[in-house]
């Protein structure tokens, strides 16, 4: 059980490297087709509300407890549980988390892979002269060819492994720095187009008038998912980036600038798609192609418009790449942590998730008839399980163990801030967090 020894670069590193595992398809792909689903201003406003309640103080407790126990996270949750007297089974935690993040990487790589040929296809200047019809039907047939589908999801399982294999801290990073910016850029660019659109009103007040009615239980457990994924927490992805933080850096600013973040980048998106939606008569509800059916649309009515589209996917692709490594980065400093070498934890673990994933690249053509619960496919459940229940179970666990279990003056130490921050996080995430995620957990069971 010895510590790890590597260490971002810097402070700014860190922060990179975190917001690089937040900002990624949750935001620009499943923030607009959630929002859409799920009846939009309602949904939004819930997960702006558990980004702040829940989302916050979970991930605080999870880069606290890596920072903390500087180990890969089921090593640091026995270590930590262990010097406070608790038991050493916490670290199935850790495995917890592990699963959750095979299976949630399973499908990123798939849809990672979808934004693959569409970056391809948006140079070549296809979706120029298209109506929004033929585009939809376009993809709906992309999906359909398992061949295609399938190169794309191999082709993104190889970036993302073999950035992993070599260590987190390498190049990346500075490329992530240099071209997440503009990638905000160039949505800001979008939302001025979009403003320019008929649909731009419509889009705002679906967006931002709370319509009280539609509000569903489970447009709330989908909005509690959702936040968990966007911030990246639940499952301890942040424990292991945690545990190679340096010496000496504030976690509350590091973490409030993340999620600002976050949250500003789905709003730009969100108001990029719906004003293309409501302007083309689109149907908000478009499930998970919605944002490669408007995004091409709304691109190819601007001047140049297949090398912005372009751009936008080459930037898309970076992020969910920093996203992704981030996902397979705990998995393979635990296998690593066990004994074998990196290059070899990266290729089985690669494997296994490619192999888990096929599934979900299927469910759109040879298994599409196939739904084990529900009236779900692979692809439904892949999508939905890990996120709606195991994030925020393994949340709620995580949280617990860092103001219940876990020595307090540890957690002063490792948060490197001020002791009244402490203070307030530690009310805020035994009597809001908590109960919170605990009550609308157990309405889940029902
Ligand atoms: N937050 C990323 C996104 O929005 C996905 C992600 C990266 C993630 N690392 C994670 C989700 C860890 C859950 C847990 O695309």
């Amino acid at each position: 059980m010895s510590e790890v020894v590597e260490r971002w670069g810097s402070r700014r590193a860190f922060i990179i490297a975190v917001t690089g595992a937040a900002v990624g398809l949750g935001n620009i792909w499943r923030f607009p087709w959630m929002v859409g689903e799920n009846g939009g201003s309602v949904f939004l406003l819930l997960y702006v509300a558990f980004v702040l309640l829940l989302g916050l103080p979970v991930m605080v407790a999870e880069i606290l407890i890596g920072r903390a126990g500087r180990r890969t996270p089921m090593q640091a949750l026995a270590f930590l549980a262990q010097e406070a007297g608790g038991s050493r089974h916490w670290r199935l935690l850790g495995l917890l988390g592990g699963i959750t993040l095979f299976l949630i990487l399973s499908f990123y790589a798939v849809v990672s892979g979808w934004s693959l040929e569409y970056l391809v296809d948006a140079f070549s200047g296809d979706f120029a002269s298209r109506s929004p019809q033929e585009i939809g039907a376009a993809f709906d047939a992309f999906l359909a060819s398992p061949g295609r589908v399938i190169i794309n999801q191999t082709l993104f399982m190889v970036l993302t492994m073999s950035v992993v294999a070599f260590g987190v801290g390498s190049g990346l990073e500075r490329l992530n720095n240099l071209l997440m910016p503009l990638l905000y850029l160039l949505l800001v660019v979008l939302v001025g187009y979009a403003a320019t659109t008929t649909g731009f009103g419509t889009a705002l007040r679906w967006l931002f008038w709370p319509d009280p009615q539609a509000i569903t239980f489970m447009v709330v457990l989908n909005a509690m998912g959702h936040a968990f994924f966007t911030l990246a927490v639940g499952a301890g992805a942040l424990m292991a980036y945690g545990a190679y933080m340096p010496e000496g850096q504030s976690v509350p600013r590091a973490v409030v600038t993340v999620a600002l973040l976050d949250i500003l980048v789905a709003l730009l998106a969100g108001i990029a798609i719906f004003s293309i939606v409501f302007s083309q008569g689109m149907d908000p509800a478009s499930g998970p192609g919605l944002m490669f059916v408007t995004l091409p649309v709304a691109f190819s009515q601007l001047p140049g418009g297949a090398l912005w589209l372009g751009s936008f996917f080459i930037l898309l692709l970076i992020a969910t790449w920093t996203s992704s490594i981030n996902l397979a980065e705990p998995m393979v400093a635990m296998l690593h942590s066990a004994g074998l070498r990196r290059v070899t934890s990266a290729l089985l673990i690669g494997s296994g998730v490619w192999l888990v994933g096929l599934p979900s690249a299927l469910s759109f053509s040879w298994l599409s008839d196939v739904q084990p619960i529900g009236g779900m496919t692979f692809f439904d459940l892949a999508t939905t399980i890990p996120t709606d229940i195991l994030l925020p179970v393994g949340g709620l666990l995580i949280a617990f163990f860092a103001v219940w279990v876990m020595d307090a003056p540890r957690a002063v130490q490792a948060l490197s801030s001020n002791e009244r921050f402490f203070v307030i996080w530690r009310q805020v995430t035994r009597w809001i967090a908590i109960p919170l995620l605990t009550l609308v957990l157990v309405g889940a069971m029902f």
